[in-house]
């Protein structure tokens, strides 16, 4: 994902901001926060405390305190940084970088208490994504890059760069994918993918777009398609599969929230032509 929306030519005071200062703030900030989700999460299903853009988007107070957290983290740390996250009002930047947060991609499966949630943070510079840092709250596994530095995937006993290496072969290819919360543009996608269906191995739908772009990157999915994400389910995770090989697009050249298709790619023409044909 190369470009959002506040794009400005590079300039002098761009190339003095240390990308690496900004990958470290984003790894201890995503790992606090992941560890305080992990730990404030009561016994049994969460509490839903409001609604969104439909009844079945919904939102705890864990989303508002660890979008809080992190926001107060990286604004102390950085405070001419604009800020952008899913449940806040967003903050402009002065010094060319915004940081775009999910502070918990998979809100559902956060309620019910199942494994796929994970917080995400990315750093854009002049609109173009840099860094991105996705950490699975349950487990602790960590997904993070640094443009032009490669991704990577840590747990407890240690990390590897990774390069995807998903199948060339559209009838081996395991895709994962997701649904809108609006349910005109539910029915529609759920129309797509059954079309999809007997076209690739198997679907998988995991509740954390985030977590998907990282799978795709750790070769656990061989394609991704999804309508409607909106910038902080798609920043970190695009970069982190990008930086292992992946390639991702949309309508365009670009994914945005229209559509997001992505693989690895030997497999990339024939399954972005395929998804394009079937009317997502
Ligand atoms: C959602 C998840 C889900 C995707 C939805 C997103 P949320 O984010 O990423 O996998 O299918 O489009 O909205 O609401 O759990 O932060
Ligand atoms: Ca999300």
């Amino acid at each position: 994902m190369a470009a959002m929306s506040d794009s400005h030519p590079d300039n002098s005071a761009s190339s003095s901001i240390d990308r690496d200062e900004l990958l470290s703030l984003a790894r201890a900030v995503a790992a606090e926060s992941a560890q305080y989700a992990s730990r404030h999460r009561p016994q049994g299903r969460v509490e839903v405390h409001s609604t969104k853009s439909s009844a079945t988007d919904v939102v705890t107070h864990l989303d508002r305190e660890c979008e809080d957290l992190i926001r107060g983290r990286i604004l102390d740390a950085r405070p001419d940084d604009g800020f952008i996250g899913e449940e806040g009002e967003p903050t402009p930047h002065s010094s060319g970088v915004t940081w775009i947060v999910d502070p918990i991609d998979g809100t559902v499966n956060f309620v019910y208490g199942l494994p796929d949630s994970a917080v995400s943070i990315a750093a854009s510079l002049h609109g173009r994504i840099e860094i991105g840092v996705v950490v699975n709250i349950s487990t602790g596994e960590e997904y993070f890059a640094q443009r032009g530095g490669g991704s990577f995937y840590a747990n407890q006993h240690g990390g590897v760069r990774l390069k995807s290496e998903g199948t060339d072969q559209l009838s081996h290819a395991l895709i994962g994918t997701g649904f809108h919360y609006t349910l005109g543009i539910r029915e529609h996608q759920a129309q797509a993918v059954a079309r999809l269906l007997s076209h690739v191995r198997d679907i998988r739908r995991t509740g954390s777009a985030a977590l998907d772009l990282c799978r795709l990157a750790h070769s656990k999915l061989d394609g991704y398609v999804e309508q409607g994400l909106k910038p902080w389910d798609l920043a970190a995770g695009s970069l982190i599969a990008e930086e292992a090989g992946i390639i991702l697009a949309g309508l365009g050249v670009e994914p945005d929230e229209r559509l997001v298709i992505a693989a690895p790619g030997a497999l990339a023409e024939e399954f972005f032509a395929l998804v394009r044909s079937l009317g997502f």
